[in-house]
């Protein structure tokens, strides 16, 4: 993994995604270490992020990184017209890796091709989030003591979502068998399918959340992505689609957990929050450990 740049989950073999999983383990006894002091990690964000700018940033800080950047590409000078090429160039300059968020699809391949340093994808418009797959996949086997033969659904906007489209990709692997639960506006991309598809992997669609609970061992609840919507009534008919309240999940499994990649807006209902079926803080905070495992790797310093 060595100075390679991860853009598509499928920049990494399973075997790869395993290592990166066992050694998110070790960070996650261990976080704190000074492993990467001679590095510099450049976060340049140029669409709003809470979640994987911070955990990327604590993963840094915590292996005493330095950690250079822009939250808002309206504070850089692209506010002035400078290209996308001529940032990454530059700021490939001052850091050892970049971490870069875009709204435009096919951005971090972009960068990937033209920056001599390591790009690491953090979400490019509707195609991919790499490193929020790797962390899904560290949650999905932390609760569930495996990652073979699942039952997951995805519910929500399988459309837009990046990280269904990722985290679809990666449970190919894995003979996952995939319920899919969207309005019929925002179902999963004929493109991700293919991937199912190809595997001879079983799927099945549904419009109802409550059909899919007592059978699977993942809910993977997504918000509907409002900001990728070209016609905004289109969004108000969807926007409330889906809303999981603590009720829904009295004839769940055993070792049901809800996992969202977050943030979420009214999908979860809070009174499912302490719930001990809940888990989309925890996977939060598993990003800490798998981007610290992820820097490392791609650095080249484990
Ligand atoms: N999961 C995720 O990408 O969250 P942020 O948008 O807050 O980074």
């Amino acid at each position: 993994m060595k100075n390679r740049s991860l853009v598509s989950i499928n920049d990494f073999t399973k075997n790869e995604h395993l290592k990166i999983l066992n050694l998110a383990e070790k960070f996650e006894k261990n976080p704190t270490q000074n492993t990467l002091k001679d590095y510099v990690v450049a976060t340049l964000f140029f669409e709003p992020s809470t979640r994987t700018r911070l955990s990327f940033e604590s993963a840094a800080s915590r292996l005493g990184a330095k950690i250079i950047g822009f939250t808002d590409a309206a504070s850089s000078s692209v506010k002035k017209g400078e290209s996308l090429k001529d940032t990454i160039l530059t700021v490939s300059n001052y850091s050892d890796i970049i971490v870069m968020r875009h709204p435009q699809e096919g951005s971090a391949r972009y960068a990937s091709e033209i920056s001599p340093v390591p790009i690491i994808n953090a979400g490019d418009g509707s195609n991919q989030h790499p490193t929020q797959c790797m962390l899904d996949l560290y949650s999905i086997r932390k609760t569930q003591g495996k990652l073979n033969d699942l039952h997951i659904a995805f519910v929500g906007d399988l459309k837009y979502g990046r990280t269904v489209h990722s985290l679809v990709i990666a449970l190919i692997n894995f003979n996952a068998t995939f319920h899919l639960v969207s309005p019929v506006e925002l179902k999963l991309p004929s493109s991700v399918k293919r991937h199912i598809k190809d595997k001879k992997l079983n799927y099945f669609q549904y419009t109802d959340l409550n059909e899919v609970i007592p059978n699977v061992d993942i809910l993977y609840m997504t918000r509907i992505q409002g900001e990728r919507f070209a016609d905004p009534l289109e969004y108000e008919r969807v926007k409330n689609s889906y809303v999981l309240n603590n009720n829904m999940l009295d004839n769940a499994k055993k070792n049901f957990r809800v996992l969202h990649p977050l943030p979420r807006v009214n999908e979860i209902s809070e009174d499912v929050d302490n719930n001990s079926k809940a888990y989309y803080f925890q996977q939060a905070k598993n990003g800490v450990y798998v981007r610290q495992a992820l820097l490392t790797s791609i650095l080249g310093v484990n």
